[in-house]
């Protein structure tokens, strides 16, 4: 029998309902694992007389309306923060770091906007901090990078992180949906927020991927330094176009090192071959590829949110800062991988010193010596044309055209000349996009 494990925690709802129905689920298990099954004594909520089934774990539980109070209770051992939102959980949970009491949480939105913060109280006090459900929901990412990870190098991650984007590009490539056709049957599914800004426009990723980036590469990462470009430019006919030349559309946040030891971040649409593992990964699920020195290339899979996936993360990081307070090693697992005096700071590359292939699409005049025009401005900044299709969408009126160019590697930085040049002619070009390539090789 291990050391009874008392919870309290912050928010019912749909994550908070997860964890105790897993708790419960999962008792015989976990106790097997852990000596003990956690027990739920204290509920924080808003509405504290709303009618709730509680199985098992929580039998006992009482509830509160002050999730504060949750710190000074003599009856919790650890923190479940589940509610959301900036305050009072931010509140809540350096009160608890002070006090010395370990935290686990599912908010992204937090650790977005104070995560530095309260890794740091949280090492400080020698004192847990655990996050796994704040990042791809169900999927273990976090344990991989701190832990699974501990003895390699990584050397690139990329991954579809938001789910809502996701969802969307994925019903577009597979159905033929505009944009707004995809984000409205997103929205009716319950995938997507009444305003879908953060996860369409990239923001939501672009929070992940610091986070990410910061574990698995041990530096700071300033999150107004990762350039995020979102999906709302995407069209029906670029998923087409892209399908055709042997490549899927998809919403990508990455990180990779360069040769001169600096580091990429990015958070875009990109073309990824059709036959690799991200290409493959449709609807609200996530998926995270790590390439690492000594393991190669490996690819995590699944739901990135819901309530039994996310509260699986939850329980999870449950049981390990339960089985460091049953052996009196709290802080144990630096909480960013990194001890903070190991940390560097980043030194990211600049976006126009990347080299990748790309995708270019213009939208043309189609009369004669235009495509002429596109190549010699393209060839001007030494960017170089592997392949070319022209085609007229079905409304497109009778003197328009579509110039799709697939380019050689090139420096990114010159793709952006190029193309802000030759939108220079209003008359021939109405419109200019480049996609990156993303390519399946070492990075
Ligand atoms: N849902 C997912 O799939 C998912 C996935 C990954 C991460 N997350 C994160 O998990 C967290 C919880 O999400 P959720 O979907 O479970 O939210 P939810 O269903 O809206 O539940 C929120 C819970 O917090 C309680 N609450 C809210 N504000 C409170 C306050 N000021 N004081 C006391 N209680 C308060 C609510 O009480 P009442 O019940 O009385 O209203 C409710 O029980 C968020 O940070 C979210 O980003 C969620």
């Amino acid at each position: 029998m291990g050391k009874k494990i008392r919870i309290g925690m912050a928010g019912c709802g749909v994550v908070g309902g997860g964890v105790i129905e897993l708790l419960s689920r999962n008792a015989g298990l976990i106790e097997r694992r852990l000596g003990t099954v956690p027990e739920v004594t204290r509920i924080a909520v808003r509405h504290p007389d709303r009618v709730r089934t509680l199985s098992e774990a929580a039998r006992n539980a009482t509830f509160t309306t002050d999730p504060l109070a949750l710190v000074d209770d003599p009856e919790v051992d650890l923190v479940v923060e589940v509610m959301g939102g900036l305050e009072p959980a931010g509140s809540l949970l350096r009160r608890a770091l002070e006090a010395g009491k370990p935290v686990v949480t599912a908010n992204k939105a937090l650790l977005a906007e104070q995560g530095t913060a309260l890794l740091d109280l949280a090492e400080q006090r020698h004192t847990d901090l655990y996050f796994e459900a704040a990042v791809a929901g169900g999927i273990p990412i976090i344990r991989v990078l701190r832990e699974g990870l501990s003895a390699d190098r990584v050397l690139r991650l990329r991954g579809i992180v938001n789910g809502t984007s996701n969802y969307i590009l994925s019903r577009m490539s597979r159905e033929g949906m505009s944009f707004e056709e995809a984000l409205t049957a997103a929205q009716a599914a319950g995938f997507a927020e009444a305003d879908p800004t953060l996860d369409v426009g990239g923001g939501d990723a672009a929070h992940k991927l610091a986070i990410l980036a910061s574990l698995a590469f041990g530096v700071h990462v300033d999150l107004s330094r990762i350039p995020t470009v979102g999906i709302t430019d995407i069209s029906a006919g670029d998923h087409d176009i892209a399908q055709g030349f042997g490549y899927v559309i998809k919403h990508l946040a990455r990180a990779a090192t360069t040769e001169s030891g600096e580091l990429e971040l990015s958070v875009e649409p990109m073309l990824v071959a059709k036959e690799s593992g991200l290409a493959n990964i449709h609807g609200a699920m996530n998926a995270i590829e790590v390439e690492s020195l000594g393991l190669g290339s490996s690819l995590l899979a699944g739901p990135g949110a819901g309530s039994l996936p996310t509260a699986m993360s939850v329980v999870s990081d449950v049981i390990d800062v339960s089985r460091n307070l049953q052996a009196g090693a709290q802080g144990r697992v630096p909480p960013r991988a990194y001890p903070t005096d190991a940390m560097e700071g980043a030194s990211i590359a600049r976006r126009d010193d990347a080299w990748a292939r790309a995708y270019l699409r213009f939208e043309v005049e189609d009369r004669p010596g235009v495509l002429g025009f596109l190549a010699t401005r393209l060839g001007e900044e030494s960017v170089s044309i592997e392949r070319m299709v022209q085609r007229r969408g079905a409304g497109d009126p009778e003197h328009r055209a579509s110039v799709v160019m697939l380019t050689h590697r090139a420096n990114l930085g010159a793709v952006t000349r190029a193309l802000r040049t030759v939108s220079e002619r209003k008359d021939l070009v109405f419109s200019a996009k480049a996609l990156r390539i993303e390519s399946s090789d070492s990075p």
